[in-house]
């Protein structure tokens, strides 16, 4: 199974933090946001790795993670190996994967955006995963932010609104996809939605037109650090994770 992790984008919510360098080279605590994301992907078992990003900001990644060095597989136990594309204009999560589909060749894929970070373990998931597609629930206050899945019997997936104003549930979709090959296919054959991107959302909704997609509820913490709060709040989480404190320091 092939990795892509999506680092394009705009950023605009983070200005004017993202008006010179890229969302996902900001840092979490101690590590950029991508470091997550390729740590992830990697523990999971994935050893080839494509990031999609933005013309301006290609080289910072490759001065950053190059061929993959800090980064080594737990299958061969040597480095992995890490590839990029450039997104010329940041026309969708969609689109991103489309300018960054050759590299599945007659595989399936892991997608990965960027600006989330999983405390869950995924490994199992990838293991199991044969055909159709897999998409990753998580249960939040503020569901309009995000795609919402509206759950029918036995919580299968009925639909997938993007940013709803009036959400169908309180389950997110995450930034995490497992597709099977067919994907290449539905990301030729997409259009526009009412924003003028090219959403992810619609690639899960054809699989739910196939009786093809699955999901599956996480169950540890998530972040999406889309937002100057979850930014900070993934920081601080990942802060009392490594040195086992609460954020409330005595100053000595
Ligand atoms: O975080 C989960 C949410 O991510 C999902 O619930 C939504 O369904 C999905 O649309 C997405 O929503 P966001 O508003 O958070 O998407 P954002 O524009 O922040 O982009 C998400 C990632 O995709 C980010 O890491 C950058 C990358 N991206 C985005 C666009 C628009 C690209 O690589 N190229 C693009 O053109």
């Amino acid at each position: 199974m092939k990795g892509i992790i999506l680092a394009g984008g705009s950023g605009t919510r983070l200005y004017p933090l993202t008006v010179a360098t890229n969302k996902h080279l900001l840092s979490v605590y101690d590590k950029p946001v991508i470091y997550y994301a390729v740590a992830k992907l990697v523990d999971a078992g994935i050893d080839q790795i494509m990031i999609v990003t933005n013309p301006s900001h290609v080289e910072d990644f490759v001065r950053l993670l190059g061929s993959g060095k800090d980064f080594i597989s737990k299958k061969t136990g040597s480095q992995i190996q890490i590839v990029y594309t450039i997104q010329n204009e940041p026309h969708g999560i969609a689109h991103a994967l489309y300018v960054g589909s050759g590299y599945i060749g007659k595989d399936s894929c892991i997608v990965y955006l960027g600006d989330n970070i999983f405390e869950d373990d995924i490994t199992p998931h990838i293991r199991k995963f044969k055909r159709g597609a897999q998409v990753f629930l998580k249960k939040t206050r503020n569901p309009e932010r995000f795609g919402v899945a509206e759950l029918g019997k036995g919580g299968t997936v009925l639909s997938i609104e993007e940013k709803p104003q009036k959400p169908k549930s309180q389950y997110a979709v995450t930034g995490l996809y497992l597709y099977d090959n067919t994907v290449i296919e539905k990301l030729k054959n997409q259009t526009r939605s009412a924003r003028g991107e090219y959403e992810i959302t619609g690639i899960n909704n054809r699989y739910i037109e196939e009786g093809a997609l699955k999901s599956v509820i996480l169950e540890k913490d998530w972040f999406d650090i889309g937002t100057f709060d979850s930014l900070l709040d993934a920081s601080l989480h990942m802060r009392k994770k490594k040195n086992g404190r609460g954020t409330a320091q005595k100053l000595l």
